[in-house]
């Protein structure tokens, strides 16, 4: 069965349902978004790039405990929406995740490019591992700088550069 099927992870915390995400799973996507390193989605957003999301659902409770998705740019596709909620870090729902978008976005004939912006952290924790390397950002669809120009974090505080997001690309 490919990953990016519906299929169960057994983990300490109890078993884990990884799925696609569907019109359900909206509002509970959304608040995930509120954290830390990601950008905000709203309801209509998430709505917006439903095809593209995966969750984790915990079995025992029926709650989204986790997500991922995708944003195309062209051919470039950004993954996006990477989240694991407190309770459940550092148990490989995270990486788990991270190689269904992958196997996922693989499948698509347009994706051509997997990128990412994340911090240093997150890109030790888990990109690397999933084989992410990093990369200049003026490599992928001017969108994508035109984005990152508009960001909160693009700005000088106390002659520091707020950013501290890398680019990192899946070599395909
Ligand atoms: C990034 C994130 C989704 C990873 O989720 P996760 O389920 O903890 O991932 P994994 O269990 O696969 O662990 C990956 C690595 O994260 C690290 N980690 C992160 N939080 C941890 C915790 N509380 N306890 C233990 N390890 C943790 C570990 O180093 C682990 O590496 P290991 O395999 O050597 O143990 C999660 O940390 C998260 O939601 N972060 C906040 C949002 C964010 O920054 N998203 C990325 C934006 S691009």
């Amino acid at each position: 069965m490919k990953k990016s099927e519906q299929h169960i992870m057994s983990t300490p915390k109890g078993d884990v349902k990884f799925r696609r995400g569907d019109d359900g799973d909206i509002h509970a996507i959304s608040e995930l978004t509120r954290a830390e390193n990601l950008l905000f989605r709203s309801p209509e957003d998430v709505e917006i790039l439903l095809p593209c999301y995966h969750v984790a659902e915990s079995v025992a409770t029926g709650e989204i405990i986790g997500c991922i998705s995708a944003k195309m740019y062209g051919h470039d596709a950004e993954v996006i929406s990477f989240r694991v909620k407190e309770d459940f870090l550092g148990i490989g729902i995270g990486a788990e995740l991270l190689n269904i978008e992958l196997e996922f976005l693989k499948e698509r004939e347009t994706v051509k490019r997997i990128f990412s912006l994340t911090t240093r952290k997150v890109f030790a924790g888990s990109f690397t591992k999933a084989g992410f390397v990093e990369v200049g950002i003026q490599m992928f669809d001017p969108k994508v700088v035109q984005v990152c120009s508009k960001c909160p974090k693009n700005v000088l505080v106390d002659g520091k550069h707020l950013c501290d997001e890398i680019a990192v690309i899946y070599p395909l």
